[in-house]
């Protein structure tokens, strides 16, 4: 996508050839900062603080750790030790489990002095699949837009809820749950955007609104709380989240609220759909509410939010009283019966067992 004009992704090799940049996505919107990672240590404190964030992100930030990790000691025990320092940065996403495990396969049987170079194409690979998946995604997602924009009056923008961040910054490019909202845009289907705050991070307030409005696309930030009362007026034709981890069966977890926004829009007859992509499928798992760890954040990010002060600083300011105590589930998990679709690469599946089969066969 493109930051003032200039076409842009999330992470990409540093003019160094081996540093790896990202956008440090704390300080967003008001300051645009790029980090340059040179180790293991730093790629694993960017993934845990938040530095990069979002599922198919955190996957590549990992490969790219890898191969910073081999880069200072191919060993089988640096491998290792790689492996278990990134693996135990955020719990939820599963992309950061299958990007290692991936890494290890393919870097294991080889000599210890072709580790380095082999982890940063797989890397590269890995940041270039997530591209492709996204598109496709965007691809399949249009098609329900442009059929609910069909039944309405011509020009009337189809109005869209979202959570939480899958947008571009998410991901490497296009987003998961943005990318069929980019695609309608770009193919001059009216599409309007509810964006969710988000607390307590406010990844929908800070990077969703963000991205849309360099991204030119029509878009009205609301508090967490507003989207029930929006679906029982007629004002949502749709809602399209992303998802850190789905099951086998298709109960997908997402940021916390999400399950929320899932009961709301069945109780007023929205479409509820989750984009996709397949490295975001736990097939080991069926029973997401039961079988997914939800990642516990530190209750200061209940307890304060960051802003723009008047003098211009990004600085934080305490919200509750001190002394009380706060929790902080990240994630939460919407089963698959309150979801309409889940819209992957490979097409729109019904949010089952069967329906997940039916369009990855080779998972038996
Ligand atoms: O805690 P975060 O900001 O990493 O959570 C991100 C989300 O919940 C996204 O919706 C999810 O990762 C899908 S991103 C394409």
């Amino acid at each position: 996508m493109k930051v003032d004009g200039r076409p842009m992704r999330t992470i990409w090799l540093d003019a160094d050839g081996w540093g790896v940049d990202v956008i440090d996505q704390r300080w967003l919107p008001h300051e645009f900062r790029i980090v340059t990672l040179r180790t293991l240590a730093e790629a694993a404190t960017a993934i845990r603080d938040m530095w990069v964030r979002g599922a198919p992100l955190i996957g590549v930030t990992a490969a790219y750790g890898v191969a910073l990790a081999m880069r200072e000691n191919p060993s089988d025990a640096h491998l290792d030790q790689a492996w278990a320092t990134l693996h135990e940065t955020r719990p939820t996403a599963i992309n950061l489990r299958w990007a290692l495990d991936a890494a290890r396969a393919r870097l294991r049987p080889l000599p210890p002095a072709a580790r380095a170079a082999a982890a940063y194409a797989q890397a590269a690979e890995i940041a270039e699949e997530d591209v492709d998946i996204n598109r496709a995604i965007g691809r399949n997602g249009l098609a329900i837009i442009r059929a609910i924009a069909a039944r309405k009056a011509p020009g009337e923008p189809v109005n869209i809820l979202t959570h939480c961040n899958a947008g571009w910054l998410a991901t490497v490019d296009y987003g998961t749950a943005t990318a069929p909202i980019y695609l309608a845009g770009e193919e001059g289907v009216p599409v309007h955007v509810f964006v969710d705050e988000t607390r307590p991070r406010n990844q929908g307030a800070s990077l969703t609104a963000w991205e849309l409005l360099h991204n030119r696309t029509p878009s009205t930030l609301i508090v967490d709380n507003a989207g029930g009362h929006l679906m029982q007026h007629g004002r949502i034709d749709m809602v399209i989240v992303g998802t850190d981890r789905t099951t086998a069966r298709g109960d997908v977890c997402n940021k916390i609220g999400t399950y929320l926004k899932a009961l709301a829009a069945r109780d007023n007859g929205v479409p509820f759909y989750v984009a996709l992509p397949s490295p975001t499928i736990d097939w080991t798992v069926n029973d997401g509410v039961k079988e997914i760890p939800i990642e516990e954040r530190s209750a200061e990010e209940v307890d304060f939010v960051q802003g723009l002060g008047a003098d211009g600083k990004v600085s934080r300011v305490r919200v509750s009283p001190e002394g009380g105590r706060a929790a902080n589930p990240a994630f939460d998990v919407t089963p698959a019966r309150l979801v309409t679709g889940l819209i992957t690469e490979r097409g729109v599946a019904e949010a089952s067992a069967d329906g997940l089969r039916a369009l990855f066969p080779e998972r038996g």
